[in-house]
């Protein structure tokens, strides 16, 4: 497997183009909330950014920290996710929020966060990244795009996971990944939303495009491939 770029030019790019959303916070690495966190990425597992924003405004006025979802009656909790859907997200919502009240707080590693009910392994990555400025990458399907064809990854999902989440995770080997977590994986998460896009990505705009391996061969397109069903 190649080494992975310089984190350098994503950064840049991050600083001029960040979309503005309503649970990014500009401050130190490790001083944004955990709960605006993990709520953002519970609500944006299933659920798009433009549907998510309204919503998770409105989530934070009725519940505006742990505590006070923690002590609110289930009902009360269905009754603000409705539309959301997949209300298993929300069960898990509110029985992790009554987790971290029981134990004094959210756990700042991605173990500690994997415990509570509901959050996997990307969520876990996600917050310890973001909310806990963690040098860790998680991986959903924006990340697992970028990094197919930065590196030319051509064997096909599932399976190419195997090769992609280790990748993913040794951007965190560079310092300035390092020392800017947070900022580190959303300006994944924004490239592959707006510039490496599934059909047609705007490669000529992308901070990586000289260092992009899929793009020198001219195979972007087809990346990341997927198993024949
Ligand atoms: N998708 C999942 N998490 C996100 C985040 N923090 N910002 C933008 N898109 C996302």
């Amino acid at each position: 497997m190649p080494d992975p770029p310089s984190a350098v030019p994503l950064l840049a790019w991050y600083d001029r183009h960040r979309r503005v959303l309503p649970w990014r916070v500009t401050g130190p690495p490790g001083s944004a909330d955990p709960y605006r966190i993990w709520l953002s990425e519970v609500m944006l597992q299933q659920t798009t950014v433009a549907t998510v924003g309204p919503r998770y405004d409105r989530f934070l006025g009725r519940f505006p920290d742990v505590a006070a979802l923690a002590a609110a009656p289930w009902e009360e909790v269905a009754a603000e996710w409705a539309g959301l859907g997949y209300y298993a997200r929300a069960r898990n919502l509110h029985a992790a929020a009554r987790a971290v009240v029981a134990r004094g707080g959210f756990p700042d590693t991605e173990e500690g966060l994997r415990a509570l009910p509901g959050i996997g392994a990307y969520t876990a990555a996600a917050v310890a990244a973001i909310a806990f400025g963690r040098p860790t990458v998680p991986v959903d399907g924006n990340v697992e795009r970028v990094v197919a064809r930065l590196l030319a990854i051509r064997d096909p999902l599932p399976g190419a996971r195997r090769l992609i989440g280790p990748a993913a995770g040794r951007f965190m080997e560079q310092e300035a990944a390092r020392t800017r977590p947070g900022d580190f994986v959303q300006a994944l998460f924004d490239l592959g939303a707006t510039i490496c896009t599934p059909r047609r990505p705007a490669c000529a705009l992308c901070p990586w495009r000289d260092d992009c391996r899929a793009r020198r061969e001219g195979i972007q397109d087809g990346l990341p491939a997927k198993s024949p069903k």
